[in-house]
This record gives structure tokens, sequence and C-alpha cells, in this order.
């Protein structure tokens, strides 16, 4: 096991993400502001400070001593973004990274790398297709080969850019995540092989058979999740060949439309026996900042934790708590744009049993978004406080919403907007707590990966209200689904 709190020096780069719950596509967003970073001269000779006391290990003697409430924002100026180091070497020390093994595991196991899967996108994108991934891998009895989460492949070194901020290039898939996608062992599974990272895949199958995704014609071009999966769990549990390389031309099988299809809950049926979403996990990182911080939300919290700072698993409901996902800031264009093309919610929020449903309004007879079919996509997919409060009195009102005392909302929203609707909120009565995003004590190696942090919380709340366009969103009503909630308890704006 990794540490949980690594040890390195953490202290404050001046420009620092906000942006927690980025999950749209967003290539666009991607603005290079290194020139007038590093022409900064001060800040050059600061990072040349960092850089030759990090070589020199020195600055371990600096080391401040973690503690619960140990946060991001008392870390002094400046420094770079974690480079998750302790991560990535828990992942090379994976026992499955074995050429000695026997099949199917070791130099004559089976093997499954998509070369050509999401990155330079929000976190939620990539883990959607990443299950599916993960899935086909363990359907065609195959080693599953993960990369790590990359923000940014062409990025030469560890950092990149989001806006005018710096973050890391990429993030170890195990950061964010544990369980069999990640390399943990399957609880039933000793007859499927465990994931392994690329540079072991590399290492067992160093001339992988390289097949494009036009192998399997049919599924090229389709948007329907099972009839894909199906086709290549066929195509990969057949193929001879030991290692094999989805590259080249059509390699992404799962592009991220299929998730947005409603035909998506056509594949619940194995989705939900699934061991990679059965016994999906999230990463000890991501656990222990929800368990640092679940006093704060909960207080009456009877949630006993590891003292790793480990959550039990599976998971339990946490009771009393609503969690509420809000999607602000860049989001109003997104929502004008889904308006625009008429596009629906996210796959997994439109099963049938759900209460709250879309219906995309009819465009006038140019094809042209009419007004009121604009506003009713706002209302739904970027509600004012107004909207919010009533949508949660309502929803209070429900059975499933017996005994709540707390609120926690997801959000990306400016400090002045979110403290604003935390106001209205307890000024809307018997609220215990109020809390979002922003109140959250997180570390600095925490920080980059708070949605997910956000995501743990979401899944567990005894009732949830998200955002139905939002692949955060559908992604925690995954994970909810798993884990039985009571489909009432599942709610979208
Ligand atoms: C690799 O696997 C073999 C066979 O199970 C085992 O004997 C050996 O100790 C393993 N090596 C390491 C470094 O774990
Ligand atoms: C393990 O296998 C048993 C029996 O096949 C099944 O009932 C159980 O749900 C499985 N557990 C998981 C986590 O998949
Ligand atoms: C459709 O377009 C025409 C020409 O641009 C315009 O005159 C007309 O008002 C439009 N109709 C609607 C329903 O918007």
């Amino acid at each position: 096991m990794f540490n949980l709190f690594p040890r390195a020096f953490r202290p404050r780069y001046a420009l620092l993400p906000s942006d927690n719950n980025s999950s749209q596509p967003a290539r666009k967003f991607l603005i290079k502001r290194t020139i007038i970073f590093w022409t900064s001269a001060p800040t050059a000779f600061v990072v040349l400070y960092f850089l030759i006391f990090h070589q020199l290990g020195f600055w371990k003697l600096a080391t401040p001593v973690d503690t619960e409430g140990d946060d991001w924002r008392d870390h002094p100026e400046p420094p770079l973004p974690p480079d998750y180091e302790d991560v990535y070497e828990f992942e090379r020390k994976l026992p499955q990274h074995n050429l000695s093994l026997p099949f199917p595991e070791g130099a004559t196991g089976r093997y499954f790398y998509s070369a050509n899967h999401a990155d330079t996108s929000g976190w939620n994108n990539v883990l959607q297709e990443y299950i599916f991934l993960a899935h086909l891998a363990h359907a065609s009895q195959r080693s599953f080969v993960f990369d790590p989460y990359e923000w940014d492949p062409k990025a030469k070194g560890k950092w990149s850019h989001f806006g005018d901020k710096v973050v890391p290039a990429r993030i170890p898939l195990n950061a964010l995540v544990s369980g069999p996608m990640a390399g943990g062992s399957f609880k039933n599974g000793s007859t499927i092989p465990r994931a392994v990272n690329k540079a072991y895949f590399d290492e067992v199958c160093p001339h992988p058979t390289v097949i494009p995704g036009d192998v399997v014609p049919e599924a090229v071009g389709s948007t329907d999740g099972n009839f894909i999966m199906g086709k290549w769990v066929q195509q990969l549990l057949t193929m001879k060949d030991r290692c094999v390389r989805l590259d080249g031309s059509n390699s992404q099988i799962f592009p991220y439309y299929v998730f947005g299809m409603p035909c998506l809950i056509e594949s619940w049926p194995w989705m939900s026996e699934s061991p990679i979403l059965k016994e999906y996990r999230w990463s000890p990182l991501v656990e222990s900042a929800v368990v640092k911080n679940l006093h704060r939300i909960v207080p009456s919290t009877t949630d006993e934790a590891y003292p790793t700072g480990q959550i039990h698993f599976p998971y339990k409901p946490i009771q009393g708590l609503m969690a509420v996902h809000v999607r602000r800031g860049d989001y109003i264009d997104h929502c004008r744009y889904l308006a625009r093309d008429s596009i629906g919610w996210q796959g997994w929020n439109t099963f049938p049993e759900y209460v709250d449903k879309f219906q995309v309004p009819p465009k006038d007879a140019n094809g042209t978004v009419t007004p009121e079919a604009m506003e009713n996509y706002i209302e739904h997919c970027f509600p004012n406080h107004e909207e919010i409060l009533a949508k949660i009195a309502s929803v209070r009102q429900t059975p499933e919403a017996r005994g709540l005392r707390h609120i926690f909302v997801m959000t990306n929203a400016k400090a002045d907007w979110a403290t604003e609707l935390k106001d209205k909120l307890m000024a809307q009565g018997d609220w215990g707590t109020v809390t979002t995003s922003r109140d959250m004590r997180l570390s600095w190696e925490q920080k980059f990966v708070a949605q997910a942090v956000d995501m743990l919380i979401g899944q567990r709340a005894q009732v949830f209200i998200g955002n139905g366009w939002s692949s955060l969103t559908s992604n925690t009503v995954l994970l909810r689904r798993s884990m039985k909630f009571p489909h009432r308890a599942t709610r979208f704006w």
C-alpha cells in the first residue's frame, strides 16, 4: 500500500486550479500560458530553487507533518503541482508485473491495450470509457492495460495548464481509482488476469498484434454501446494473439457519444454483474479525503473509518445526507450548445424508473431553437438559486428524503455564488449543516482529484440530485445504481 499522505514539500503555487468539476471535452480550454509563466524572473528563480532542492532530496528536511486538517491553501509559495511519484511507484510494484507468473498472467498471459482512448478531457469522460474498456478486457479474459489519466499527452514534462493554472499533465490511475480496473485483484477471479500498467505491457508484449477498429466493421460508427461490446468481446476472445494493441483508424471503439445515448441502459444487465463495476473502488487518496472531511459534512456521522484513512468497502450509504451536483462556470455555454444541438441526458441518467426525465423540446420550422426551448434547457442544465431551492424543497417532501439533515453541494461555482446558495439553503430551514466543495479541506495531492472526492460523497448520499447532461453526474448515478439505492433517491434538476 502506498503512503496515503506523501510527505513532499508542497507549498502553494500562485495560480491554483479551482474548476474541480470540469467534465466535458476541454481541448478548446487548454490555453497555453507557458510563455507568460516562465518569463517571470522571480517565479523562475523560485522554481529553480525548488527543483534544485528537490533533486538533492533536501526538501525532506522541511517536510511538514500531515494532519487531519492538511489543506492546500496552507502551503507556502511556490510549488509545482504534485507529481504523484509514490503512486507511480506503487503501480510499478504491482505483484502482477512479474513475467514468471503462470497463465493467464506473466509471459504467457493474454493482454489488451487500447491506445486510442479519451485524453485531454474531463476525468469523467475518461472514466466512463475506461469502465467499458476494462469490462471488455475482463469479458475477453485478457489483462486490461491502463494508462495514467492524461490531461496533456503532448506535455514533455510533468506539468501542463488549465486556463492560467498549472496542473499535472497526467495523474496515475491509482491516485483516482483502485479495484480491478486499476490493477487490484478480482474478488472472485482467479481465472481472470489482473490489470497491468503500460510499461509492463511493453515489457511482456514487445511486439503486440496491432489491430485498428475496422477489424469489427459492424461496430464502426455504431452509437450502441451494448452492440459494440458484444462484437468486440467476440473479436478479442477468438483472437489467438496473446498481445493485442487496439490502435489506428476507428480504434476509439467507445467514443464519448455512446455514453450520451439512451440505449446505453441496455448495457445494464451485464454492467450490473461486471466486477469492474461491482468492485469499483476509489483510491486511498480519495477515500482519505472523504474520511477527513465527513465530520464537516455530516457532523453526527457514526461512519467508522479504518485507521489507514480508508473506508469500509463495499461502501455504505451516508444516511441523513442529500448531495446535489451544481455545475456552474463555463457550463452556461455548454448548456446553450446542448439546446442548439437538441441533446438529451447522458445514457445512465435515462433509466425509465427514474422520476425525473427530460423531453428534448421541438425546434421551430427553420430548425432553430425557440426561446422557450432555450429557457427549458437552462432551467435544467444551469439552474439558478431559486430553481435549486425549489427542487430541493420538493424532493425533501418525498419518502426517500425522510431523515435528511445535511446538504452537500458538489460544485465548481465561484465562492460568492456558493456562499449565497448556502445562506439561502440555511434560511430554507431545518438543515443541520450545508457544505459545498469549497469547504473541503484537501491536501495538495487531493486537490487535483477533488472531483473524485465529491463523487464518492454523491455516490453514498441518501438522496442525490444531479445534472442530467453531466458525465460527473452520470458516473455518480451508475455507481449509486450499483449500490442499489432506491431509484427514487436519484433525482435530476
Ligand atoms: C514472480 O512470480 C514467481 C512465480 O509465482 C515468484 O516465485 C516470484 O517470487 C515473483 N517475483 C516477485 C518479485 O514477486
Ligand atoms: C462472486 O461470486 C458469487 C457466486 O458466483 C456471486 O454471488 C457474487 O456476487 C460474486 N461477487 C462479486 C463481487 O462479483
Ligand atoms: C424562418 O426563416 C425565415 C427567413 O430567415 C424568417 O423570415 C422566418 O421568420 C423564420 N421562421 C421562424 C419560425 O423563425
